[in-house]
């Protein structure tokens, strides 16, 4: 028979065992969520971040409108009445690491693509307080005047293939025609971009053609954050909105 008086005794011994029990059932509920396909559900129009894109998410990575906004649209009626659909898992599914946030200084912005121009956005970095007078966001003008960093483009794509991002070999060989066909308007290679991208969008974002910025990088990143899936057709049970 085991001693159980040394248990209550001994109220180090307790913890330790109490952790082992503890953690025995977590590791039988939370491990296999990490290998069944049900986990997170593929969803049709889901794509890997185009150059572009990704660069400006690093830009808002690096810039810390994380701290400020969220992106995650709860499954609350307040929330989807103000932003939309509520937020999929599978729509984070390319992103490492993730921004879901937990901090609403600003609204969230799952689904800011498409909601104002392009040119809104630009003015609003500049200078936030121009379009939204009671704005406490800070400004980013040094935005426009930077150029953007593209010699590491193909790095980054590849590191991103290293954590399950599906970049093809075509992808990565292609990454730096890309960034500057999505942000040239009539390039030349707009056609295979597009091919390799499904419904991304070029332009000249930050309204300069003559060079490619760091504001062309994040309004394209703003501009299709939340629009891939489309929720019109999309139901959550639907056979034919897995892939
Ligand atoms: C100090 C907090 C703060 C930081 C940091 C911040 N924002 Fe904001 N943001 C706000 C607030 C507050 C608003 C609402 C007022 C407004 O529209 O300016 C806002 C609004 C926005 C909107 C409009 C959203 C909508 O649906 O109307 C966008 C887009 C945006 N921010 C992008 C950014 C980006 C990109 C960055 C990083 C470069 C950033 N923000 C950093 C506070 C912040």
């Amino acid at each position: 028979m085991f001693n159980h008086g040394l248990l209550e005794r001994h109220s180090l011994l307790l913890v330790v065992c109490v952790l082992i029990v503890v953690s025995i059932g977590g590791i039988v509920e939370i491990a296999p969520l990490f290998y069944l396909e049900s986990t997170i559900e593929k969803v049709q129009g889901m794509r890997p971040y185009t150059p572009l894109e990704i660069k400006g998410r690093e830009i808002y990575i690096r810039e810390g409108c994380y701290l400020c906004h969220s992106q995650m649209i709860r499954p609350l009626r307040d929330e989807v009445e103000r932003y939309g659909h509520y937020s999929l898992a599978a729509e984070s599914i390319y992103d490492h690491p993730f921004q879901w946030g937990s901090k609403r200084t600003g609204p969230d912005l799952a689904r800011v693509g498409g909601k104002y121009s392009d040119e809104w956005h630009r003015a609003h970095l500049v200078d936030p307080r121009s379009v939204v007078p009671e704005s406490v966001m800070p400004p980013y003008k040094f935005l426009e005047q930077t150029e953007l960093r593209i010699d590491d483009i193909e790095d980054t794509l590849k590191s991103n293939r290293v954590v399950g991002v599906p970049y093809s070999e075509d992808m990565i060989k292609n990454a730096k025609a890309d960034l500057i066909a999505q942000a040239t308007p009539d390039a030349d290679g707009l056609s295979a971009f597009q091919g390799r991208y499904k419904k991304a969008e070029a332009r000249d974002f930050d309204g300069d053609p003559a060079k490619i910025t760091e504001m062309d990088a994040l309004i394209a990143y703003m501009q299709m954050l939340g629009t891939l899936v489309d929720f019109k057709t999309y139901q959550a049970d639907a056979p034919e909105n897995r892939r």
